[in-house]
């Protein structure tokens, strides 16, 4: 099966730190892969590159067997690959409705041919985006800033859905969630797998990936030097490759 994203030899450095050293990692459609690894292990600096913040030295970046340059976040968004950061780029002071088509507002026609945001449009589907995560919230116009942390990844999670992100990519999205919080976003990243959606879930909780993903990919020090079904290994093996 061609993955629907695949890494080959990607090499960055930070002046003089090697960062990633040769990459390959090959992710099929609808897998969740949870990549773990002590800090500075080189986690982010290789989602930064799938989510176009950064651009590798060497090496190429596919989606669906073919070569792409992610030029830009925007780039990335375009090709299908969203990311969510622990601190999600949400706007507090506008409503869930207008956060979840935040760049991508569907525009109506008003008198005189003059483009206007339709809100009803983004009321009604933001509704469905959220119920479809299982995500409980009294009303789309509610503001952002008065969601919980677990809440706006959900809000977050539901966007990436809404938009049928190929891939959806989370560096440490439960830092700083209470343990009731960080179990709904686990419960959120569950949810991907039934509906295709492909997930790169980053964190420094092993637990937390044999929760939720079907595949375990460990690095250290800028390399990959673990990769199997979650079903095929242990959280002790784990501990001991870090
Ligand atoms: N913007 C940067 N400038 C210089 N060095 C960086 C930068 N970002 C990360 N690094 C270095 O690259 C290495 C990998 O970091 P990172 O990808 O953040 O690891 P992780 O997410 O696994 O903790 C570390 O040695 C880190 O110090
Ligand atoms: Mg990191």
């Amino acid at each position: 099966m061609t993955p629907i994203i695949e890494c080959r030899g990607v090499q960055k450095w930070y002046a003089g730190v090697h960062a990633l050293k040769n990459i390959n990692l090959a992710v099929q459609r609808g897998e969740v892969v949870g990549l773990v690894g002590d800090n500075g292990a080189g986690k982010s600096t290789l989602i930064k590159i799938l989510s176009g913040v950064h651009q590798p030295e060497a090496g190429a970046v596919l989606i669906e067997g073919r070569p792409v340059v992610l030029r830009s976040p925007k780039v990335a968004m375009r090709l299908g690959i969203e990311t969510i950061y622990q601190t999600n780029s949400m706007v507090p002071t506008m409503s869930i409705a207008r956060n979840l088509f935040l760049g991508r507002e569907p525009i109506s026609l008003g008198i005189g041919g003059i483009g206007l945001l339709d809100q009803a449009r983004m009321r009604r589907e933001s509704v469905q985006a959220i119920a479809d995560v299982d995500l409980h919230l009294r009303s789309p116009d509610a503001l952002v800033g008065e969601l919980s942390g677990g809440q706006r990844q959900g809000v977050a999670i539901a966007r990436a859905m809404h938009f049928k992100s190929k891939v959806l990519v989370l560096d440490e999205p439960t830092n700083h969630l209470s343990v009731k919080e960080t179990n709904k976003v686990l419960g959120f990243i569950r949810g991907l797998k039934p509906q295709g959606v492909t997930g790169i879930f980053i964190s420094h909780n092993i637990h937390h990936v044999f929760e939720c993903c079907d595949r375990i990919v460990a690095m250290a020090r800028g390399e990959i030097v673990f990769d199997s079904p979650v079903g095929g290994t242990n959280i002790d093996h784990i501990h001991d490759l870090l």
